[in-house]
């Protein structure tokens, strides 16, 4: 069987997350398959970006754009720029693209407009909040893309809605997969818990980053409900370099309270551990929202909406937006649970998202799709539900 050659596209911090079990996939011996990772340079902190390819084991990227940081239709461009060149050159078999970032989006138009075929994993999600930047990626790189790996039946009934259901193949979720394989190797590598002198169970774990929660407005509001939440509960929050420029600029003045403990980003690894360890986590990432309810932690999500709605309807996440009473309340209500909740939300999590075969599904989709065979219109590879 001759070779096919697949590029893998990514540039922000999740994505080298999501990409490292797909990876591994392809890269299994007798797959067929030559892969090569753009790196699109969005994210190139080496604690944003460098940090993740040494833990996980993900092969060094073919090319690093060095795109940087700058306003969204910049960076967007300079993106799409670079990887047409990239693909001009390579031309690959099939092209994968991750998530919802800018780097999602570049990839996908310059592969399409290419006419490569172009497999979108993580399709389907939708918080139908148009002023989300990642809300626009998302539908644009779902419509754009040959391929849609959904992670969720949700997600499956998205696409439907749009009219994508033939293009649709419901594979699980690859993070899950992702926490499965790091969860053991954050245990024995990370000391994260030592070096913070944190006790399982007895902190809160923060991250903000978002736009909509880092605007000058909205982000005096969200400290001030840290402050009160940390009056509560001790909190620990990794701080994105957005955040911190942004509370540089708009909050000069502004220093946490001794209880709300401000830390450099953390690897992946750390990560899981802490988010494993915590009484609750509080957070706008998307992401987190997940790694939390598939580890047992609860989740308070200072956000309107969420894209991963079974971590609602299961009780492991609450919404609170910036209202400081409800996040308190939240908060005091995940510090009462026990283990049989995590169990619970654990093994719930394993059934959502597929039990730990997202990425085999998406490895062996894309490579027919390489071959140039066609997906079954709406075929579950492996059936993520309830
Ligand atoms: C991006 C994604 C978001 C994802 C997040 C993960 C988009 C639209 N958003 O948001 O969906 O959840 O990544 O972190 O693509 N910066 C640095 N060093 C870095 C990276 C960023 O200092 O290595 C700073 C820069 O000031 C930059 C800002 O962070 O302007 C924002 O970075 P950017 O990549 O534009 O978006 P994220 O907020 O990281």
């Amino acid at each position: 069987m001759n070779t096919v050659r697949v590029v893998q596209i990514v540039g922000a911090r999740p994505q080298f997350i999501k990409l490292a079990p797909v990876s591994r996939q392809l890269a299994r011996p007798g797959s067929g398959v030559q892969e090569l990772i753009v790196h699109t340079g969005q994210h190139y902190d080496p604690q944003m970006s460098a940090v993740f390819f040494a833990e996980l084991g993900i092969p060094p990227p073919a090319a690093n754009l060095e795109v940087g940081s700058a306003a969204h239709g910049r960076q967007t461009a300079a993106m799409l720029e670079r990887i047409e060149d990239f693909l001009l050159e390579s031309r690959p078999d099939a092209v994968i693209v991750y998530g919802d970032t800018n780097s999602t989006l570049a990839g996908a138009l310059a592969a399409a407009k290419l006419r490569l075929p172009v497999a979108h994993v993580e399709a389907g999600l939708r918080s139908y909040n148009r002023s989300m930047p990642e809300e626009l990626n998302r539908v644009a790189t779902d419509h754009l893309s040959d391929l849609l790996l959904a992670p969720t039946e949700a997600a499956v009934r998205n696409l439907a809605r749009e009219g994508l259901s033939d293009r649709t193949r419901l594979v699980g979720d690859v993070m899950y997969d992702a926490v499965l394989a790091n969860r053991e190797l954050a245990r024995s590598e990370s000391r994260m818990l030592q070096q913070l002198g944190l006790t399982a169970g007895a902190f809160g774990l923060v991250t903000v980053h978002r736009a909509e929660s880092t605007a000058p407005e909205v982000l005096s509001r969200v400290l001030a409900l840290l402050e009160r939440v940390s009056g509560v509960l001790p909190l620990v929050m990794p701080l994105h370099p957005r955040t911190r420029a942004a509370i540089g600029s708009a909050l000069p003045d502004w220093r946490p309270p001794a209880q709300l403990r401000l830390i450099d980003p953390v690897g992946s690894l750390d990560m899981l551990q802490l988010t494993g360890a915590a009484a609750v986590v509080i957070t706008d990432s998307g992401g987190l929202q997940k790694e939390a309810f598939i580890l047992g932690t609860p989740c308070v999500t200072l956000r309107g909406e969420t894209e991963w709605v079974e971590t609602l309807e299961c009780g492991a996440n609450t919404l609170v937006g910036a209202d400081t009473a409800a996040a308190v309340a939240a908060v005091q209500l995940a510090m009462t649970q026990g283990p049989p909740f995590r169990t619970d939300a654990a093994s719930r999590a394993a059934r959502f998202y597929g039990e730990g075969k997202a990425a085999g599904n998406c490895a062996q989709a894309v490579v027919e799709l390489a071959r140039g065979g066609t997906s079954a219109p709406g075929a579950a590879v492996g059936a993520s539900g309830r």
